[in-house]
């Protein structure tokens, strides 16, 4: 029997390559995206991105349909078959690739990037896949299931993940909630105070941050950005460090402890330095703090930040040497969950003790940073409760500023004491933000 003829394709190449990156070497999609789109003409690299981050997106229901497609457990099949499978799926039930090309095209990728020998599995599979649209999918592998079942199904999220947001938000926002995360955002641009204007920034000017603008395009063609009188960053970001920057608290200087790789330490540092105060900007992470310099590195005397490089839980200052201390900690970041398409599927709720561990130990450390009568804010990326508001219920010896009153033109922004956005309400990362002030 004569062999078929096999034809390359470039773009979905690419794509699996970039998967393989992702699930077989731990890579972040978009930076492994970034790198191999170069060269790309404009139609083909909007193909990839789609064709990787929708894949990435909707990876746990994919799973569930080639698993009842197949017959088989997924790890009885070869990871490579899985990554083809899982990108042959995506085209067929959520891009508006035809169905004959589809299957045809991912049957040539695993036969030449794989093995001529997984080609009729492959296509097997994909014929059955092909067999429902993503409706029909969705109400086969939802018969039995609960309603919280069938939202986390229908909008491409763990279970875990769907619970978690219902605890902390009304049962008729839930779905927006999750819908919200499937929908990059556009790029937003901020200055550092004092040394640009946001008008030299273009675009949309951000709703609440007087710092800000969204701007499609590449942001490092901005002449501000390259100079480095103004970055990228999240409105939520921006207003979590207003709000520090706005507390009333005693002279001195301001500190950041988590401060990598320093989008708020180049927001703070402006504002410090308006203010007629120094901004330290310290940072676990060597690369990470390097980073921090590049970010702080428009800014001269007076108070030219200064970048160090410490382990925050052994603090290399005394206590009370700072007036207000940023905790940003590390956490789950499932308040960008619209930023990293694969980042729902790698996190587990096993991840959280030990981040909340060191989140403790890192609010701790920023109390004890700031002399009685400092403030702290206490900012996560995740909107899940034991990141946030259990952390802060155990801190002890401050008083609980109103966060909310101190960012009063952003409207549902109030969770009790603590500021809570979130990308449906806001169109901002979901950003936590406590302000404490340490007692005297
Ligand atoms: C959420 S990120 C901070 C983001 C940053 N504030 C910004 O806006 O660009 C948390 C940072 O804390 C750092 N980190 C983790 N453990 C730390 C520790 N023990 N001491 C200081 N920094 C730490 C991580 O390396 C990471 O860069």
């Amino acid at each position: 029997m004569s062999r078929p003829t096999r034809r390359k394709d470039a773009a979905r190449t690419i794509a699996f390559t970039v998967l393989r990156e992702v699930w077989g070497n731990g890579a972040y999609a978009n930076l492994a995206l970034g790198q191999r789109r170069e060269g790309l003409h404009a139609a083909d690299a909007a193909f990839v991105t789609e064709l990787v981050s929708g894949t990435c997106r909707a990876l746990g229901t994919y799973d569930l349909i080639i698993a009842r497609a197949s017959g088989r457990a997924l790890n009885s099949l070869q990871p490579a078959v899985v990554d083809v499978l899982r990108l042959g799926t995506h085209q067929l039930l959520a891009m508006r690739v035809p169905t004959h090309a589809a299957i045809s095209a991912t049957v040539d990728l695993a036969a030449l990037q794989i093995g001529e020998r997984v080609a009729g599995t492959v296509n097997a599979i994909l014929r059955k896949v092909a067999a429902h649209d993503v409706a029909g999918w969705l109400e086969l592998l939802s018969e039995g299931s609960d309603e919280r079942g069938r939202l986390a199904l229908a909008t491409n999220h763990p279970r875990w993940i769907v619970d978690a947001w219902a605890q902390v938000l009304p049962a008729d926002e839930l779905a927006d909630a999750l819908a919200a995360d499937n929908v990059a955002p556009s790029p937003c641009l901020v200055v550092r105070p004092g040394l640009a204007d946001r008008a030299e920034l273009g675009g949309t000017p951000t709703r609440w941050s007087p710092f800000g603008a969204h701007r499609d395009g590449d942001p490092s063609a901005v002449d501000v950005v390259r100079e480095g009188r103004a970055g990228v960053q999240d409105e939520g970001s921006q207003l979590v460090a207003l709000a520090l920057a706005r507390a009333t608290a005693p002279a001195g200087p301001w500190l950041d402890l988590c401060a990598g790789p320093g989008g708020k330490s180049a927001l703070l540092a402006g504002l410090a330095r308006e203010a007629g105060e120094l901004l330290v900007a310290s940072e676990l992470q060597p690369h990470r703090a390097r980073l921090v310099a590049d970010n702080l590195r428009a800014y001269r005397e007076p108070n030219r930040p200064v970048t160090i490089v410490a382990d925050a839980t052994r603090p290399a200052w005394r206590d009370g040497a700072f007036a207000r201390a940023l905790a940003d900690v590390p956490c789950t970041g499932l308040g960008a969950l619209r930023r990293r398409p694969e980042s729902r599927w790698r996190r587990k709720p096993t991840d959280l003790p030990g981040l909340v561990a060191l989140q403790r130990d890192l609010l701790s450390t920023a109390i004890r940073s700031v002399a009685p009568g400092g403030v702290v804010a206490y900012v996560t990326c995740s909107p899940h409760p034991a990141e946030t508001v259990e952390v802060v219920a155990g801190a002890t010896g401050v008083t609980v500023l109103s966060a909310p009153e101190h960012l009063p033109e952003v409207p549902d922004a109030a969770s009790g004491d603590f500021v809570q956005l979130w990308p449906h309400r806001h169109g901002t990362d979901a950003m936590f933000l406590a302000l404490l002030r340490r007692n005297a």
